[in-house]
């Protein structure tokens, strides 16, 4: 649903080889403009909008130095890479010193350049993003992105804001899809560091044998493929916020460097024997049971003491109360404005519907839920019908078996059958409470009373919302 990448512009005097850029570029799925000249490219960059700007390092003309030296002072954004005749570490630092943010030496594998020209997308998405963001709510994540008015919510919130103002570590722990990222970047935003960067590094989507390189950095020639120096993203995040995701999922051997690391802030490059240090703060989150994860050797229980100064839970949705109907809401209203449609709202019976269901992957499979309805709704309100239904056929299976589990007692297992027997029955009627009623031979205001016994939340009560927790 983005909005495509405008082109890549590239520059270079000799015809062969903007035409093989051209081609390796266009199979990746790039758009691309190409042109001989730094003069004819400043002329195309003032008229049209591009993502990146490959130049080399040799134009007739203006040089492909003095060329990026004015693309720097005029669009301070747009990432750039410098192809260069032969690698010499003086012309590497004279492509950066005239602000390319990555330079290639000729020749270059295809692999070498998509690479850097992905990152450059990259950038380039996350800028817009930023920006949209930016410009709808004032913050990149504000607290009021997080939607929710229930009890634990309100506290998350007033918790967020405390914790923000000093350096703690946190460790944010929760289900999947909980919001931890979200209130990772609210720590951030909220906190002195926000105009220094932001730096999130998912530890389960990177290799392991990566993730060291990724987090502080290498030497040149540290192993094979390593034919520059890197800047770890410790160091990129000097003065700013980390925020490790996916914690649990670092193997050993690098929990050992990052507890190093978190004792004073020090660390070496792989492959290098400089001490560096650095000022970050540290931000780690997790959606795996961490205790566990110490007790099978697999996490350390020291670093999780280093990590766990101040421990976030977020609260799965459903125990959230209303809060499912107002960030159906929320999302609505994002995905509407997105997709052009007019529909209204969520009718009274959906309503119903996605107060009753479990939301094992909480808020984002609501957000995702949400999404589906709107395409497929042709009704002016979102009825049930273009919401998910979940595990209806497990429901039926236990309604057969309604004996008690081993060590349920009897008062519980009736809870349980009363419980599967209005969850069928709202089901069955399409999550009208008057028809539901009607089925059970009920009235509807004693299906009510019954559903609110049975910490069922009923739309329009504000019932189903467990105690606040002693821990946010
Ligand atoms: N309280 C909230 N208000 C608004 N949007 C929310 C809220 N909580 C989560 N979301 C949205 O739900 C989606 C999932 O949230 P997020 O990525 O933060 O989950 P997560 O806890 O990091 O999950 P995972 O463990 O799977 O990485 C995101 O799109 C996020 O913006
Ligand atoms: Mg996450």
């Amino acid at each position: 649903m983005s909005a495509p990448l405008p082109p890549v512009l590239v520059v270079d005097d000799e015809k062969n080889m903007r035409r093989s850029l051209q081609l390796m570029l266009g199979d990746e799925g790039y758009a691309v403009r190409a042109v001989e000249s730094a003069e004819e490219a400043l002329g195309l960059l003032a008229q049209e909008a591009f993502f990146m700007v490959i130049t080399d390092a040799r134009l007739g003309g203006m040089s492909g130095y003095d060329f990026l030296a004015k693309v720097k002072s005029h669009w301070p954004d747009l990432p750039s890479l410098m192809i260069t005749a032969y690698a010499t570490p003086k012309l590497a630092v004279e492509a950066i010193k005239a602000g390319a943010m990555d330079y290639l030496a000729k020749p270059f594998a295809p692999e070498e350049l998509f690479l850097a020209v992905a990152r450059c997308a990259e950038r380039h998405r996350l800028l817009r993003e930023n920006a949209a963001l930016r410009s709808r709510s004032g913050e990149v994540y504000g607290l009021e992105q997080i939607v929710g008015e229930s009890t634990k919510m309100r506290e998350l919130r007033q918790f967020i804001r405390t914790v923000a103002a000093t350096d703690a570590r946190v460790l944010v722990l929760g289900e999947s899809g909980t919001g931890k990222e979200l209130v990772a970047g609210a720590l951030h935003s909220l906190s002195a560091r926000r105009n220094e960067h932001y730096v999130r590094i998912n530890c389960a989507a990177i290799p392991e044998t990566l993730l060291e390189s990724e987090l502080f950095g290498h030497e040149k020639g540290a192993f094979t493929g390593a034919i520059k120096q890197k800047l770890g993203r410790v160091e990129e995040a000097d003065g700013g916020t980390i925020f490790l995701d996916e914690i649990a999922d670092m193997g050993k051997p690098l929990q050992a460097k990052l507890l190093r690391f978190l004792e004073d802030g020090s660390f070496t490059r792989v492959g290098g024997t400089e001490e560096l240090r650095v000022d970050v703060r540290l931000v780690a989150a997790t959606n795996r049971d961490i205790i566990k994860a110490i007790e099978t050797d697999e996490f350390r229980e020291d670093l999780f003491h280093r990590l766990n100064v101040v421990q976030f839970n977020l609260p799965p949705l459903r125990e959230r109360g209303e809060d499912v109907v107002l960030l159906a809401d929320h999302f609505l209203k994002i995905f509407r404005a997105k997709m052009g449609k007019s529909t209204k709202g969520i009718s009274s019976a959906a309503q119903q519907k996605l107060l009753v269901q479990p939301w094992p992957g909480n808020v984002r499979e609501l957000r995702n839920a949400i999404e589906r309805a709107l395409i497929l709704e042709t009704n002016s309100e979102i009825q049930p019908a273009s919401l998910p239904s979940f595990s209806l056929e497990s429901r039926i299976q236990k309604l057969a078996n309604n004996a008690p589990l081993p060590g349920e007692s009897l008062e519980a297992a009736l809870e349980r059958v009363e419980r599967e027997i209005i969850q069928s029955a709202l089901e069955q009627s399409n999550f009208s409470l008057t028809r539901a009623a009607e089925q059970l031979k009920l009235t509807r205001h004693s299906l009510r009373y019954r559903m609110q016994r049975l910490n069922m939340k009923v739309v329009g009560a504000d019932v189903g919302e467990l105690p606040p927790a002693s821990s946010v």
